[in-house]
């Protein structure tokens, strides 16, 4: 048994652990460069308010976010360090509400600065620059990404504070994409230069372009996923070996029976008992962000022994071959975290990463803190 009794699944954040990736990022950083904290999506499932507040008391200026509705949960909350939406933001009424909540935004394309002349502030609003130089996902190409600039330079219901692009490949092997990026980058910020237009804040790194490009670092960094104690990629992970998962995911045991051999076991019979053994019903499923590929896949931690998921994930609920163990309901199985089963290596065994199987974890999952 692995914790107090549980009514139903639960993700435990060690805040310490949080404390811990931030230092270890921060030993790695070159002069002067600030941390901006990726928590969109609810802090990768470990609770954006919570992570905020924690990293927060440990000096963290920046929070990142993809929809408005992040950023002003955070300012609800009570945070107060400066907040960066990442995505466009073209709605007048949420333009209003990030203006009055101090809230900086990302302008991409003509459209999005014409949409912030047309929401109707009465105070020039935050914004960075989004350039693109090979993430292809939103941005300003590099080539000309002056203009827009110079537009935002120049617009009185602007204030220009930042400029910034993704890397794409950076927790690769192959440096030369990312170092193209970045000359893009460079290329782009000279252009500037020469306009005289100054670009604030230059940020660039997520957490494999800190780890593996300290020449990415500049203003400030933006890592995510190695906040939260994992890597991008293998290649990434010997970088920094020394990231400790922050969440462990566990559930409790609500039903156990002993099963004779040929007894199947969940949806469409795809498991059955080659010998008589213990089964242990467990109250966690897909929905709370178990992820159903790991039917027949994945193993457990419970009390201490790995036992395998025996037939199909189902919606609420799996189901562990746990063999002669002595099983009880209450028992606490841990489904990952870093006494149990690796979310780098589960996630990787169904075609995933890590970040899918954090941000998974549903909303019927209660949070609960460790550390304070
Ligand atoms: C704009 C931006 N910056 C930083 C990050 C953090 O990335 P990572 O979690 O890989 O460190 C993300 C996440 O995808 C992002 O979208």
């Amino acid at each position: 048994m692995l914790d107090a009794m549980l009514d139903g699944p639960t993700a435990t954040i060690d805040l310490l652990a949080l404390d811990h990736n931030l230092a270890r990022l921060r030993r790695r950083l070159t002069s002067g460069s600030g941390v901006l904290a990726a928590v969109k999506a609810d802090g990768y499932g470990h609770g954006a308010v919570e992570v905020a507040r924690r990293l927060a008391q440990q000096g963290v200026a920046w929070f990142g976010v993809a929809t408005p509705d992040e950023a002003l949960e955070l300012r609800a909350a009570g945070i107060a360090g400066d907040l960066l939406l990442f995505g466009p933001c073209r709605d007048r009424a949420s333009l209003q509400r990030l203006a009055e909540a101090d809230v900086a935004v990302t302008i991409v394309d003509e459209a999005g600065l014409e949409a912030v002349r047309g929401a109707g502030l009465d105070r020039p609003l935050r914004c960075h620059l989004k350039i693109d130089t090979g993430m292809g996902r939103l941005g300003r190409p590099w080539p000309d990404a002056v203009e827009l600039a110079r537009a935002l330079d120049r617009e009185p219901r602007t204030a220009l504070e930042g400029v910034w692009t993704h890397l794409a490949r950076a927790d690769e092997p192959d440096r030369a994409p990312t170092l193209a990026q970045l000359e893009r980058f460079e290329q782009a910020l000279a252009a500037l230069r020469r306009d005289g237009i100054p670009h604030g804040l230059r940020h660039v790194a997520n957490s494999a372009g800190l780890l593996a490009f300290p020449e990415a670092h500049y203003d400030l960094v933006r890592p995510g996923i190695a906040l939260y104690g994992y890597a991008p990629s293998p290649e990434i992970r010997a970088l920094e070996p020394e990231l400790r998962p922050a969440m462990t995911l566990q559930a409790p045991v609500t039903f156990v029976k002993r099963v004779p051999a040929g007894t199947a076991v969940s949806y469409g019979g795809r498991w059955t008992a080659s010998r008589a053994t213990t089964v242990a019903t467990v109250r966690i499923g897909y929905a709370d962000g178990y992820p159903r590929q790991l039917s027949n896949l994945g193993s457990v931690d419970l009390a201490g022994r790995r036992v395998e998921v025996a037939g199909r994930v189902c919606m609420d609920q799996l189901m562990l071959d746990v063999g002669d163990d002595d099983v009880v309901p209450g028992d606490v199985a841990t489904l990952w975290g870093p006494a149990g089963p690796d979310a780098e290596a589960l996630a990787a065994a169904i075609g995933t990463i890590s970040y899918e199987l954090l941000t998974g974890v549903g909303r019927r999952v209660q949070r609960r803190y460790r550390g304070d």
